[in-house]
């Protein structure tokens, strides 16, 4: 059936607009495909924005925002310029347009080089809340004679926000393989994981079908690294699902593999779809970065807007594109530039069998 949708496309810093063009086009040609027509918008936000207006988004952005269907995201901050005001704007925006799921899938592919041994398969998803915890920028620094500077930052957990991720990971657990674990850390942090536990046991007990567990954090980081396929989706705070995503992106093949969707856990605002590797001002303009992170983002969002084919389409031809040696970027061991790479997987977008590789 012919549709159509609107999406907002915001490049940002470093290697964000390179990938994002990438990703922006392929994920217009596979909708277009399946009759969906994707308008996008472009907005110059970030570094450059931020050092003209002193602001690297406008006031109004997450009005400007909540028009659009769905919203692709590249990468904030430049070296010169301070992170938590430029890079902070993304953390304020996940506030402001209500996206209080974090979801950070992790897949490992077979024939992408990792520092694991082959056969120590990871398919999990990290649930991470996304407006509260560690991130809420509550707090600020005084000097106390005698003692120095000192800094307070409050992470804030609050049971309505923790209930409807729970709610929100279940029902994703449901989907998948029916198993949801908790990381915690209530033996430590008392206060907040206690909140924690107990919120989500609560809503463990409306999912009889899921398998439930808890697990500290220090004990699920060295599980993920030796047991991975143990897990299936974990359910966790801002900065520990900020870190336990990163550990899960090297059973990817490294950070350019890795997407992320920032959704609004009741539906009522469009969802933000970014990779979760920055700006890599290291390798930015060398047009080397590897956009299949950015990709797969894309095509989360296509899931987003309802056109799952086309998100199905554009994840098999990313895959066939960035397993095979003669098309994949220089730090999964290929010789692509990035353009490269998104011309492989149009071509692929058009025509699956011209690589001979047909897999999910
Ligand atoms: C991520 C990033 C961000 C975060 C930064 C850029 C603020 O590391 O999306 O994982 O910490 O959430
Ligand atoms: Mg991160």
């Amino acid at each position: 059936m012919a549709s159509q949708a609107q999406i907002a496309v915001i490049p940002g810093d470093g290697v964000g607009p390179e990938v994002i063009g990438v990703a922006a086009s392929l994920m217009t040609q596979a909708a277009s495909a399946q009759s969906c027509d994707i308008e996008i918008t472009e907005f110059g936000w970030g570094s450059e924005h931020y050092r003209i207006h002193g602001r690297a988004m406008p006031q109004d952005a997450a009005d400007i925002l909540r028009r659009f269907n769905g919203i692709l995201f590249g990468a904030l901050g430049s070296p010169s310029l301070p992170d938590h005001e430029v890079v902070g704007s993304l953390i304020e925006l996940r506030k402001q347009l209500d996206l209080g799921a974090n979801i950070r899938p992790v897949n490992r592919w077979p024939g992408i080089a990792t520092p694991f041994v082959d056969g120590l398969d990871a398919d999990f998803v990290v649930v991470r809340e996304n407006t509260e915890g560690e991130y809420s920028g509550v707090g600020g620094r005084t000097r106390i004679t005698g003692v120095g500077d000192v800094a307070m930052a409050v992470a804030v957990h609050s049971e309505t926000t923790i209930a409807s991720l729970a709610r929100f990971a279940f029902l994703h657990a449901r989907h998948r393989r029916g198993q949801l674990t908790l990381v915690s850390k209530a033996n430590a942090i008392h206060h907040a994981f206690s909140l924690w536990e107990e919120v989500v046991g609560k809503v463990a007990a409306q999912f009889p079908d899921v398998t439930y567990e808890i697990c500290l954090v220090d004990a699920a980081a060295a599980r993920m690294i030796q047991r991975p396929g143990s897990f299936d989706v974990l359910l966790t705070s801002n900065l520990f699902g900020d870190v336990l995503s990163e550990i899960g992106s090297t059973f990817q093949g490294g950070l350019g593999m890795a997407a992320s969707a920032n959704i609004p856990t009741d539906g009522s605002t469009p969802g933000l779809f970014e990779p979760i590797h920055g700006s890599a001002p290291d390798i930015a303009g060398l047009g080397i970065a590897n956009p299949v992170g950015a990709i797969l983002s894309a095509a989360m969002l296509l899931d987003h807007i309802d056109q799952p084919g086309a998100a199905a389409d554009l994840r098999t031809a990313t895959r066939a594109a960035a397993t095979s040696e003669s098309t994949r970027t220089t730090d999964l061991g290929g010789t692509a530039t990035t353009q490269q790479f998104g011309q492989a997987v149009a071509e692929l977008l058009k025509n699956p069998l011209a690589f001979g590789s047909n897999e999910a």
